[in-house]
């Protein structure tokens, strides 16, 4: 019988190391076959975990967000839309209001598209723009067309305005926004103060071709056509098909309709097996994901009595993944930046995370008060409590026992912002790329040597024989 182990079961030995600064170490990375990243990690798709919010500050810090499936199409359409208008040099179809539209509606469309700008816009045409500072000094029953600043004051750009160009052209009339208009005034984009500056404060964020932030979506095997077809349309980066056991026909039927219909990048997991990931690439993934039963909140294996500990699970399906060069994503049971770079080291090219990510002030839900202390929920997606909201969403009727579920719903402490959680974990891989003796990770999963540490070795470890304050 073969022997399953995980992160507390290994260390990575030190090695001799030229580094002088962690600063000199990259953490870039492949997502799938086709998406780079600057750094490995990734926020799972998780209702408690990944809705717009955490999908834009990943992207913005390096990373990405997978954006859940336990919500209408219109619901996660809406979301992916919200990251990718977010940030990017142009704004390609700015919200607009007709000339007559009242203050209400105005308020109301910037409220609802969490925006600060809207360009008036008449057949098309530019008229003029209205921003939140405007709205202040209207009553209820002004019309756009009285609010707005109107065209002839406005200073406008060309379609294929380059950065440069439109932050000059932003710097010099000391202005925010910059519509761009064709020779027909024919409105065409829009160019943001706060976009050039993101793209100036921000390098190491995660931009697709139009300088707009990463993001992906999680689809079923299921009822999926429609779910994938909005979602390439509103311009998603990545799918996931997410299925607990994605070593099946289901699985694989799923993918070779997706591939044939789309061009988008696609993962599919979960599996635990080098069979099951040599299937997948097979079958056409562009990167696979890696975990059954490791993750916080994942009952599966008592419940199934099936799953591989993670470590093993990510060193068999690197091995298939490398002979195809097909990037993994280790999905679950990331407690520490210890448990991310063995991960990487073993053969993973990302990480996901989820209880690490699901007490950030991004991730859904209310903060809560536990004994003095502040905490959020996180809930498995195979639990109760997220089939029976989805059971209720789709107008399914349910007994308790007609689901069993394969998670639990939880707490976990609440951890401040994702930017600094990211930088810690980051800092962490970092210096442990550097112990491995390596500059980067492929270097490192070249260079890695585990070592098997016993239960005084474990307890070792951490800190001991002290009292945490
Ligand atoms: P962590 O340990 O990062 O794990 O919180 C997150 C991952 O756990 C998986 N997941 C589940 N697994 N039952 C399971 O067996 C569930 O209800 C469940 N919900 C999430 C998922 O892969 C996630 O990314």
């Amino acid at each position: 019988m073969k022997t399953g182990i995980t992160f507390d079961d290994v260390l990575l030995v030190p090695k001799k190391s030229s580094v002088n600064s962690r600063k000199n170490i990259s953490v870039k990375t492949r997502l799938t076959k086709n998406i780079v990243l600057n750094n490995p990690i990734v926020s799972s798709n998780m209702d408690t975990v990944t809705e717009s919010e955490m999908a834009i500050e990943m992207a913005r810090n390096g990373g990405i967000g997978i954006i859940h499936r336990f919500n209408s199409v219109e619901e996660q359409v809406k979301m992916v839309e919200e990251v990718k208008r977010a940030e990017g040099l142009i704004i390609p179809n700015p919200y607009c209001v007709n000339l007559d539209a009242s203050l209400e509606e105005i308020k109301s469309l910037m409220k609802a598209k969490k925006v600060h700008s809207l360009l008036v816009s008449g057949t098309g045409k530019l008229q003029g723009i209205i921003t939140s500072r405007d709205i202040r000094f209207y009553k209820n029953g002004n019309t756009a067309q009285e609010i707005m600043t109107p065209r002839e004051k406005l200073i406008v750009g060309k379609p294929g305005i380059s950065f440069e160009e439109a932050r000059e052209l932003l710097d010099k009339n000391r202005i925010e926004k910059l519509p761009l208009v064709d020779s027909e005034n024919n409105i065409k984009g829009l160019i943001t103060s706060k976009d050039i500056l993101n793209q100036i404060n921000r390098p190491h964020a995660s931009l697709d071709t139009h300088g707009r932030l990463l993001v992906g979506a999680a689809i079923g095997v299921k009822d999926y056509i429609v779910r994938a077809e909005s979602l390439v349309a509103a311009d998603v980066d990545v799918l996931i098909i997410d299925i607990a056991h994605g070593h099946s026909d289901l699985a694989i039927n799923t993918l070779k309709t997706l591939k044939e219909k789309f061009e988008v990048d696609i993962i599919v997991g979960n599996v635990a097996t080098s069979e099951g990931t040599e299937a997948l690439i097979r079958a056409g993934a562009d990167g696979v994901k890696v975990g059954v039963g490791p993750g916080s909140i994942c009952i599966t294996r008592i419940v199934t009595g099936s799953g591989v500990p993670q470590l093993t699970a990510i060193l068999n399906c690197a091995l298939v993944a490398k002979k195809f060069n097909v990037p993994i994503i280790a999905d679950g049971g990331v407690r520490t930046s210890g448990d991310i770079t063995k991960a990487l080291a073993a053969g993973a090219s990302t990480v996901m995370l989820g209880s690490v990510l699901a007490g950030t002030d991004e991730s859904p839900g209310e903060l809560l008060t536990k004994d003095g202390r502040r905490v959020k929920i996180i809930r498995g997606m195979a639990g109760y409590g997220a089939n029976m909201s989805k059971r209720e969403r789709e107008n399914v009727r349910s007994e308790v026992f007609d689901i069993v579920p394969e998670g639990v719903e939880g707490m976990v402490p609440y951890r401040g912002s994702v930017k600094d959680i990211i930088k810690q974990l980051v800092g962490g891989l970092q210096s442990g790329i550097s112990y491995c003796g390596s500059t980067n990770i492929i270097e490192m999963q070249a260079n890695a040597e585990f070592i098997r540490v016993t239960g005084s070795g474990k307890r070792e470890s951490g800190s001991h024989d002290v009292s945490k304050i």
